[in-house]
């Protein structure tokens, strides 16, 4: 892996020499001096790996895995990705010196179109989108991860006591992502399951976790913690009866005791894990208590939270309420964040729930919602500039017939109704109970 500061070095190097060439001819120093810089690096780069990729992701550039801050220091590096509409560069074994000055020079030139045909024409600089690759990474994640909860909840039931080391293994995986990714790992949490609630709530509450912990600046190690407590969070749960952990109706006072049980439950059965901080294991014990001190299990008034408890019960009630089950009816997203909201200062940290509004947007990934067309259709991207315009796949018409070829419509591109000439809005959300629809299928699709 390359270290920082000579992914930097490559990146401000490619910088100062487009940047250069609009002022200064092809071999003068100021031009000739970076393009010799860059290739010297690309060639160490290439020692070490087969490839090296240059990304331009959700404004951030990326030089192999790693981010590289402070892009606005690389606006012509940023203009070239935008201009040519790619996201990546990817350099390969092979390349000759001769072939990178040229690259450079044409990338420099004011690409009209041939010329954008001819930059895009490199046997060892290939431009692409990586998109599909950076969906296809993220669903592998979260996959791993929910195998990951599978087997140390399946050992817990077994009555061993399972290692740690997977669990923050994966979390890292995670946090990865949702660094690079946020988007398709937030659209991911849109995967919700019946028959393996236990599981895919645990993945999805610590994706969200992650998301909102990074959001309010958390301190690295802490925000790894936190991914680790909120995969374990409800663990305490194999040891209540699974007749009323799975029982449909509602639960006799009795049965609701004994469920009340699953955080202290939880707090013992991780305090004899090994590898596992305190915050973890006091995150399980407090994510049903509220930020009023209610909740169970009581406590005393003076009682003081952890902040990492406060972030969980956000994203642990959020993804509750939005998952069907046979004695819940599911809210649609923005349904369940407005009835959240009205529970700030209450149940919830009012800053850190306002955070996680703000995060997951007024039309949050994966809502329904109703078009002024009388079509419906599915929020696929949110977007944060522009938050009631966001990207929408439109699944069915005026008369809630599926639509038998699916149409995706960007809001922020303004677009009109073909037949009315009247610029395309969104006039109310809809419940997902209300068709048969898996939003997440759709939400990931390309
Ligand atoms: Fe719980
Ligand atoms: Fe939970």
């Amino acid at each position: 892996m390359p270290v920082l500061k000579n992914c930097e070095s490559l990146i401000q190097n490619i910088n100062a020499a487009l940047k250069n060439f609009s002022l200064y001819p092809r071999g003068h120093p100021y031009v000739s001096q970076p393009i010799d810089k860059s290739f010297k690096l690309i060639q160490s780069f290439l020692e070490e790996s087969n490839e090296v990729l240059i990304a331009y992701l959700d404004g951030v550039i990326w030089v192999q895995n790693i981010p590289i801050p402070q892009e606005f220091l690389w606006d012509t590096v940023v203009k070239a990705f935008v201009k040519l509409k790619k996201e990546s560069l990817t350099i390969s074994k092979g390349l000759a010196q001769e072939e990178w000055v040229d690259f450079i020079t044409v990338l420099a030139s004011n690409i009209t179109k041939d010329l954008r045909d001819e930059v895009l024409n490199y046997p060892h600089i290939i431009f692409g989108g990586i998109e599909k690759e950076a969906k296809k990474e993220a669903i592998e994640v979260y996959n791993e991860a929910k195998a990951v909860i599978t087997r140390v909840i399946e050992e817990v039931r077994l009555g061993k006591i399972p290692k740690a080391d997977d669990v923050k293994f994966v979390v890292n995986k995670m946090l990865d992502q949702v660094l690079k990714n946020k988007q398709t790992m937030l659209a991911l949490t849109l995967i919700k399951s019946y028959d393996e609630y236990l599981f895919n709530h645990s993945v999805n509450v610590a994706i969200l976790s992650l998301a909102l912990g990074e959001t309010l600046n958390l301190r690295p190690d802490l925000l790894k913690e936190l991914g680790t407590a909120a995969m374990l969070h409800d663990i305490g749960k194999i040891s209540i009866d699974p007749r009323v952990v799975l029982k449909p109706d509602k639960l006799t006072e009795e049965e609701w005791q004994e469920m009340k049980k699953h955080p202290v439950n939880g707090y013992e059965i991780l305090k004899q894990m090994e590898g596992l901080s305190e915050v973890i294991y006091k995150v399980a014990l407090e994510h049903h208590m509220k930020y009023d001190l209610t909740g169970y299990p009581e406590i005393a008034k003076d009682y003081k939270l952890h902040p990492a408890s406060m972030i969980l019960s956000i994203c642990d009630c959020y993804d509750a309420m939005t998952t069907h089950r046979v004695y819940q009816r599911c809210y649609e997203p923005r349904e369940a964040l407005e009835f959240m909201s009205k529970m700030a200062g209450k149940n919830f940290e009012p800053n850190y729930l306002k955070a996680f509004i703000k995060m997951l947007g007024i039309y949050p990934q994966g809502t329904l919602v109703k078009l002024n067309t009388g079509e419906t259709g599915i929020v696929t991207r949110p977007n944060p500039s522009s938050p009631d315009e966001p990207i929408i796949k439109v699944v069915y018409d005026v008369f809630g017939n599926k639509l038998e070829k699916i149409k995706t419509i960007d809001l922020s591109q303004h677009p009109v109704d073909e037949e009315t000439n009247i610029p395309i809005s969104i006039v109310g959300t809809v419940n997902p109970s209300w068709h048969d629809i898996d939003v997440a299928e759709y939400a990931l699709a390309d």
